[in-house]
Formats: C-alpha cells, structure tokens, sequence
C-alpha cells in the first residue's frame, strides 16, 4: 500500500499491510489478532509530522475514529471530547462556532485531534496543554483501555511522555478539553496584534473568531499547504541555549532575537538561525527550505525520506558551525 497521501510530506513509501480503524472496539480486536501480535506498527494520524524514509515493513494504522461530544459543563467550562481521528482543524472551527474559547490560536494546524497531544502542539502563544483535561489510549500489547490525566502525560515544549517514555506503547483514542465559558484572549504574540489591526479589530469587537481568523491569515502567508508542497510544518524545534552562549551570540549578532525561559536559559528561533546561515528558499532536486519560513523543509513533488533528511542534516551542521547551536528535529523521523 503507498503512503503517499496519507503524510503531508508527500513521500513515496509503501507499507505492508494497512488498516483505517473507526471504532475503538475494532482497534482492541486488531491488536488481538494472532497474525499481528508481533507485527510492527506505526500508527498514523494526519500524517503531519512524520518523515518516512524507508517502506514500512508492517502494518500501518490509520485512526478514524470520529465523534465530538459535550460531556459535561460547569459554571466557567464546558468539556468537550473528540475522537482522535477528527480532523484537528475542524474541531478547532466546531469549538469557535460554539463559542468554546481556548483552542482559536490553533486554528489551521494540519492533523488530527488524536495527534495532538503526542507533541503537544503549540502556536501563536497557547499550548495544547493549556486546554487538556485528559485522554483515552488502548494499550497496544494487551489492548486495554487506559486514561490519561493531564500530569500523567508530562508535557513540555513539543514533548509529552508519548514521545519519549511511553514511545510506541500506546494509541490514542479519544482527547478531552476543558474549554472557557469566558474567553481569555491570547493576543500577545506580535504577528496576531499586526494582524488583528490589519483586519480593523479593535479591544472593542476582539472575539475568538477574530483571533481564529487572524492565525488563518497568518498561517497562509507563511507556511506552505500541504495540499500544494509537501511539508510537515516545523521541521526542527526552537533550541534553549544557555543565557552566557546567547549573550556571546548577541554581541556578535544584534539582530537575534530570543525569549528568555526562567533565569539562565533562552529559546532562539531556529528558523532565523537557518536563514542567516544561508538556507532559505534554498532547493536541491525537489527538497527544499521553504521559500518565506526557514524552519519548514519542503518536497516539491519526488523528494524522498532520504533527500528530505540529508538536506536537514546539512542545515543542522552548519547551524553548528556558524553558531555552535544544535537543532534538533520536531518531526518523527521514520
Ligand atoms: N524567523 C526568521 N526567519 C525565518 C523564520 C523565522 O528570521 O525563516 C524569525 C522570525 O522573524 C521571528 C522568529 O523567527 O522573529 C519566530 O518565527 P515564527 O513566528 O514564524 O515562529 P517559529 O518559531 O519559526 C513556532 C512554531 C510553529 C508555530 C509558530 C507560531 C516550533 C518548532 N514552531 O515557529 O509551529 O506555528 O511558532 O507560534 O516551535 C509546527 O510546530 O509545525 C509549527 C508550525
């Protein structure tokens, strides 16, 4: 089976065998079945933050598992569950609709509902974490159902305990969010004020679908469509560096830019480290560093896993060489 439509890359890989799982009961039953006790499995959502570099010589599982509810609600929340196969980004547009505050700052992230806490997706000054209340997973050697409560998945910055020590052992499900009766307004972030001034939005007439529009906005002008270039958003995560090796750096750079994390770290954007070293917009075959952000890696059309992944290490290196900074993949390289 080719895997190229189902990863936003648009690589050309082939797995074994496949399989597109809508119910969770029909998950506990193909995790049972003899013949693939001891088959690998890569388990795909969206197929937005993978990079595949080789077939898959096993079974493939694709999660379709629809379904939005309102389970419960309180005087300031309402708690609203979705499958993890619901497409991310029209959740997020049901959740507006509504008037269920707190995910329009992700508004227009490819995948799925059901990926989203793997690496806890963030954009535009909110967390995916900042919304959580817990989630469903079915073990993959027993086939039992677990849940999954907010510390019990140890976020971080694109982290959570499924990337690292849960790796592999789990498949989720189903996602709860808390979300707000009385929305916060996060609008720190400088590109939503420039924006949300373009589109005439004042203190005044601020709502949460003016945010969600303002960062549809943003991101069309920015990051590619999958649908057109094949990309998987962020292809590394911004590095913390010690606050003594950026103060070196600034000195040398003025125009570095940096968020400082508690008293001696801070973040820098990789995506400016790698267009000072020179990669924006650069292309070799059909792999490229996106053209207007140089965080994203891009396939033109036949790229392969292999292309895509050496023309990220020869960004890497000479990240290092120039600024003696590590960068470190966000995608899951397969
Ligand atoms: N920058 C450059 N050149 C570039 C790209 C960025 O100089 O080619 C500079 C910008 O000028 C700006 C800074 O880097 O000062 C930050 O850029 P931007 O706002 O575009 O965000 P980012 O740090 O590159 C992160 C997330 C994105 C998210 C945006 C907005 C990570 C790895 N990426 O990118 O998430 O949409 O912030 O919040 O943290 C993703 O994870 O796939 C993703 C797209």
């Amino acid at each position: 089976v080719s895997l190229k439509s189902y990863n936003t890359f648009g690589i050309n890989a082939n797995a074994r065998y496949w399989v597109d799982v809508s119910h969770e009961e029909d998950l506990k039953t193909l995790l049972q079945l003899t013949e693939f006790i001891d088959t690998p499995k890569l388990i795909l959502g969206g197929g937005s933050n993978v990079l595949l570099c080789h077939d898959f010589d096993g079974l493939v599982v694709k999660i379709s598992i629809q379904g939005i509810d309102v389970i419960r609600e309180d005087e300031n929340h309402i708690y609203v569950r979705a499958g993890a196969g619901v497409n991310w980004h029209e959740f997020v547009m049901f959740c507006v609709t509504h008037s269920y505050a707190g995910l329009e700052n992700l508004s227009l992230i490819p995948g799925t509902v059901g990926a989203a806490p793997m690496q806890n997706i963030g954009a535009y000054g909110v967390e995916l974490e900042q919304v959580f209340e817990s989630l469903t997973a079915v073990h993959i050697p027993t086939g039992e159902q677990k849940t999954f409560t907010h510390s019990d998945c140890a976020f971080g910055y694109r982290e959570s305990a499924f990337k690292r020590e849960l790796k592999g052992q789990y498949i989720i499900t189903s996602v709860t969010f808390q979300l707000d009766k009385h929305p916060t307004f996060h609008t720190r972030y400088g590109a939503i004020q420039e924006t949300l001034a373009e589109m005439g939005v004042t203190d005044e007439n601020l709502s949460i679908s003016a945010i969600s529009q303002a960062v549809i906005r943003i991101r069309r002008s920015k990051l590619p469509d999958p649908a057109q270039i094949g990309n998987a958003g962020s292809f590394f995560k911004n590095p913390e560096i010690a606050k003594t090796q950026f103060d070196e750096l600034k000195a040398e750079y003025p125009s570095l830019p940096g968020y400082p994390i508690g008293e001696d770290k801070v973040k820098v954007p990789a995506g400016w480290l790698i267009e000072q070293a020179g990669w924006k917009g650069y292309r070799s075959g059909d792999a490229g560093v996106h053209t207007k952000q140089a965080l994203v890696l891009v396939n033109y059309g036949s790229a392969t896993g292999p292309d895509i992944l050496a023309l990220a290490k020869r960004v890497q290196e000479s990240v290092l060489d120039k600024f003696g900074v590590i960068i470190t993949p966000e995608v899951n390289v397969i």
